[in-house]
């Protein structure tokens, strides 16, 4: 079946009460329309085509790597006038239009699929469900025989349709052709004043169009983002479905309700993730990994049985990160793009690195920097010990063979390499390579001063 996706996204937002466009929140770490651009993009559909109105120039900004078109709506006059904006723009070779919505985020896939599967090119399709209160929604009327009449909204409905509390979704699904001619034909006369796009369904009936009502899986994908209480609530909802999701994967969570993932998180056997843990951008966790407590890990693999101890920050950026296996890390570990640790390093409390690789073994434990280094195997690197790898205008290297030992709170001045097995005496500053095996000090020879006394304190004058 040939599609076009139509997503409305042009209304203000005003109990947001934000300066970005209702639409550009972010739900899980990405917009709310791009949720809905993104259940729709497995559908396929030849055009898809979004609404824009308020805040038009940041809603395409933002989405303007996504392949959608924009059809500019301005000013607003209602759901009928803005699909009206999209027509020009849709593919009128496909049979089916499926309209969603930019502040319905969760839709699924499955259910925009099986409304058009509905739709099949031939029928009116509408997403409805039974609300316990349905105030503010569109009703959906029906016939004796159960057929559907037609939606009123509740501004212009009557009390006995007022009790009607099956409503509409504002998704639909709708043969293109029609649905072209029915918004061309949409009036205003209604209570807002507004070309309600809900009015094409007594067009349907009239012309005997069929129209089908289908009901999502769940009420929370056609829930909509109004107010930061809603979003907040979707955003429970959300992250509740992912914790259950990985649960049943085999990982263990300490508590569902303290875990956020705002992208894909790839989860290995026996992998433990303790509380309020954050996952942002794509992070695998290999078998037997474990996460402590009120860790922040974004763009990183890690590798199988490492522990990831609390308080640890870990963002790959662009580069990513990688920490070997049976590697530990933290607690209060920083690791910045392109750290790539071997199997079994260990980065303890307060131990920084970037653009750095570890090989098997190495250790840096305490206070401590390696950025833009290559660490060699089972190398100790000391409590408060540096690279010094930027000279104010460029980055450069260091270099630390395997089995270095490198004191407490040493300064490698880089570009600067020290040999393997060699030792670097605490407090030195190395400026220059320093040889394999040996014993390199850089500092001021220590002295003690015989028969020196403390200065005393002077009588007062007077
Ligand atoms: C609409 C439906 C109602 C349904 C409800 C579900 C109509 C007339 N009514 O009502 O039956 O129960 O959704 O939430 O369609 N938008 C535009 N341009 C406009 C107006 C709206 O792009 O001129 C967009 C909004 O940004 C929003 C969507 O369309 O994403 C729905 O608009 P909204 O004002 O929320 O419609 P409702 O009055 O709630
Ligand atoms: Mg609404």
């Amino acid at each position: 079946m040939a599609l076009n996706v139509v997503i409305m996204a042009a209304g203000k937002g005003t109990r947001m009460k934000s300066a970005l466009p209702k639409v550009l929140h972010r739900l899980a770490g990405r917009s709310l329309v791009q949720h809905v651009l993104d259940a729709a993009s497995p559908l396929k559909a030849l055009r898809t085509v979004v609404i824009t109105g308020h805040g038009a120039d940041a809603v395409e900004g933002a989405l303007g790597a996504s392949g959608a078109v924009f059809a500019r709506q301005m000013p607003q006059l209602g759901t009928g006038h803005a699909v009206q904006q999209a027509v020009p723009a849709l593919d009128k070779t496909a049979d089916t239009t499926v309209v969603l919505n930019g502040d319905v985020p969760l839709i699924r896939t499955s259910t925009a699929a099986s409304l058009a599967a509905a739709c099949g090119g031939v029928h009116l399709a509408l997403l409805t469900i039974e609300l316990a209160d349905p105030t503010g929604y569109g009703r959906i009327v029906r016939g004796p025989a159960g057929q559907v009449l037609g939606i009123v909204e509740h501004k212009d409905a009557s009390d006995a349709q007022r009790d009607i509390r099956e409503i509409y979704t504002g998704i639909l699904a709708a043969p293109t052709q029609a649905l072209v001619r029915w918004v061309a034909a949409l009036k205003n006369d209604n209570v807002q004043k507004e070309y309600y796009l809900t009015d094409i369904v007594a067009m349907a009936v009239a012309e005997g169009v069929k129209v089908v009502a289908a009901q999502p899986a769940s009420d929370t994908e056609v829930l909509g983002v109004n107010s930061p209480v809603q979003l907040a609530d979707l955003e429970r909802r959300y992250q509740h479905e992912r914790a259950e999701a990985l649960m049943e994967a085999g990982v263990r969570l300490a508590d569902p309700a303290r875990l956020d993932v705002r992208g894909e998180l790839l989860c290995g056997a026996d992998v433990e993730i303790d509380v309020n843990c954050v996952f942002e951008g794509c992070v695998t966790l290999a078998d037997g990994v474990r996460i402590g407590a009120n860790c922040v890990i974004r763009n990183a693999q890690i590798a199988a049985g490492a522990v990831i101890h609390p308080f640890t920050h870990i963002d790959g950026e662009a580069a990513g990160v990688k920490v070997g296996p049976g590697a530990l890390v933290g607690p209060f570990a920083r690791l910045r793009p392109g750290a790539d640790l071997g199997a079994e390093v260990h980065i303890g409390n307060f131990v920084e690195v970037k653009n750095s690789t570890l090989a098997a073994g190495a250790k840096a434990n305490h206070l401590a920097y390696l950025g833009d280094a290559d660490v060699g195997e089972r190398v100790n690197y000391g409590a408060g010990s540096i690279t010094a790898n930027y000279d104010g205008a460029n980055k450069h290297r260091t270099l630390i063979g395997a089995d270095a030992h490198i004191g407490s709170n040493c300064v490698l001045v880089a570009p600067v390499t020290i040999g393997s097995g060699a030792t670097i005496g605490g407090g030195s500053t190395i400026a220059k390579d320093a040889p394999a095996n040996q014993l390199t000090l850089a500092r001021a020879r220590q002295v003690s001063l015989p028969g020196w006394t403390r200065p005393k304190k002077s009588p007062p004058k007077g």
